[in-house]
């Protein structure tokens, strides 16, 4: 039986990998601090799908908390690698808090980068893996008022699209996965609202699977192809007016 991990499994676009992952007899491991959500979803998949769902209840912003959950399930031989959790924070940049932010960047680089070397050290002895990264279309482009977010799925970019070159010849497959707007709870986290055209959750899983095969970059929706080629200014121009009335309706 296939096993998957996801951090950052029992929400949003990491819960809809969950689904898909049991709903096609995959046993799966959910990271997330919140355990009451655990065991719910937990409850939920088992019941609908009856396939193993283990709940692993971790702060993944803290140091050393990769090679901690590593050592919890490294006997499990992992197929499949989901490095899923993240957050980010819609502010002025001098106005985010300096100790929320640098978890920010643990969680959504450190922690990611760790756990995709400690993972692919098992799966290269075994010549067979995959590992998926989440980052965001926010790669592409600076972010005002949402800078540290977007510089930080830009390192998530830039380190997958290079180890998925090393990787390669390993048999291990790692990719990156670059959503736009995905219509969760992840907008109200950061302190605004989902914007109107915001994807589907389970429609980025299916786009995703369909796609995890050649190329290292998987960006579900068209306009988000389409747009990353718009010259850089006009897309900071258009980011920095959005992010900037955001910020004024939250003030209300
Ligand atoms: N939604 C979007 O529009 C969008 C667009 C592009 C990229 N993304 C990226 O997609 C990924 C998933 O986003 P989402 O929209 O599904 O977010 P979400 O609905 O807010 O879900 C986030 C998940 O991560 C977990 N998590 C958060 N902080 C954690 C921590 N410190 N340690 C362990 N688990 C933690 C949460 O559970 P707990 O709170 O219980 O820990 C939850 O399961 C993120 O990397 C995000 O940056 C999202």
């Amino acid at each position: 039986m296939q096993k998957v991990l996801i951090t950052g499994g029992s929400e949003g676009i990491g819960y809809a990998f969950a689904e898909y992952y049991s709903s096609i007899g995959s046993e799966v491991f959910l990271v997330a601090r919140n355990r009451m959500k655990l065991i719910d979803i937990k409850n939920t998949l088992e019941n609908k799908y009856h396939n193993a769902v283990n709940m692993i209840c971790m702060d993944l912003s803290l140091q050393n908390s990769a090679s901690t959950l590593y050592e919890q399930v490294k006997d499990e031989n992992i197929d499949i690698l989901i490095n899923n959790a993240g957050c980010g924070y819609t502010e002025r940049f001098w106005k985010i808090d300096i100790e929320k932010e640098e978890k920010m960047v643990m969680l959504n680089d450190m922690t990611l980068m760790s756990l995709t070397k400690l993972f692919f050290r098992d799966m290269k002895k075994r010549h067979d893996g995959v590992i998926l990264n989440v980052s965001s279309t926010g790669a592409f482009q600076p972010g005002p008022y949402i800078a540290g977010y977007y510089a930080s799925k830009t390192f998530v970019a830039s380190y997958t699209r290079a180890v998925y070159e090393e990787a390669k010849e390993y048999g291990v497959r790692i990719y990156c996965l670059l959503p736009g707007p995905v219509a969760t709870d992840f907008y109200r986290k950061s302190g605004v609202k989902a914007p109107m055209h915001a994807m589907k959750s389970d429609k980025v899983v299916a786009y995703t699977i369909k796609h995890m095969k050649k190329k290292c970059f998987i960006i579900p929706g068209v306009m988000n192809r389409i747009v990353r080629f718009l010259p850089e200014s006009i897309r900071i121009y258009f980011i920095k007016k959005t992010k900037w009335k955001n910020i004024q309706k939250k003030r209300g």
